[in-house]
């Protein structure tokens, strides 16, 4: 079986690695709050059987594409603070997405916008990718602020799945490689 590389990307702030196991507890703390579950598809109640189905997935990708979902931590006191993920969307690997979640009570303090710069520079540095995009419900605008200020342009809109099924009106931001910039030296 390929191991999963051991990638820790570090900002200012924050740590970004992949999850594991250990983690269970604080990943379920905050996957399983119905304000972070509202606007994502992460399955409310957010169980134990959840979290393993979602950390099989989630080291399945790492294994295969190499990147995929970070877990990020705060530097100061090492806690787990949210998710964050990038991952390649097509068979040349040269677009991907992301999408991500954080702790309430973080909120408001430019963590994942933060976690997201890191993200974006590693996708288009170590990667060679092209694009990344991101998408959110409509009603979410805090989602599309996070992927403004990270430089992603748009919107476009666009129905995406709705929680409970059907479909409900989304907003998807792009940014291409040539357009990416990022504050601070490269880590
Ligand atoms: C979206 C989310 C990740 C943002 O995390 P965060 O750490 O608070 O993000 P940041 O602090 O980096 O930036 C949030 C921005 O949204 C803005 N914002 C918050 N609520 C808003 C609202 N209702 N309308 C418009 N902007 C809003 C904030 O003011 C801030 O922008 P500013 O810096 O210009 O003031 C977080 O709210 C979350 O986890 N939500 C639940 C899960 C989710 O929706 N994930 C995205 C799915 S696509």
């Amino acid at each position: 079986m390929k191991t999963i590389a051991p990638i820790v990307l570090e900002t200012e702030r924050l740590t970004l690695r992949p999850p594991r196991e250990e983690d269970a507890a604080a990943i379920m703390a905050v996957a399983s709050d119905e304000r972070v579950a509202a606007t994502t598809y992460l399955p409310h109640p957010f169980l134990r059987a959840d979290f393993d189905a979602w950390l099989g997935s989630v080291l399945g990708a790492w294994r295969e594409k190499g990147v995929g979902v970070f877990a990020v931590f705060t530097r100061h006191d090492g806690a787990f603070i949210g998710s964050m993920s990038l991952r390649p969307s097509d068979e040349t690997a040269t677009h991907a997405s992301t999408g991500f979640w954080f702790s309430p009570q973080v909120w408001g303090q430019g963590y994942a916008t933060e976690a997201l710069q890191a993200v974006l520079r590693f996708g288009f540095e170590h990667l060679a990718l092209e694009s990344v995009e991101g998408r959110h419900f409509a009603f979410n605008p805090a989602s599309g602020r996070v992927l403004e200020k990270a430089g992603l342009t748009g919107p476009v809109a666009a129905d995406l799945p709705a929680r409970g099924g059907g479909v409900t009106p989304g907003l998807i931001r792009t940014l291409h490689a040539g357009d990416a910039r990022y504050p601070g030296p490269s880590r």
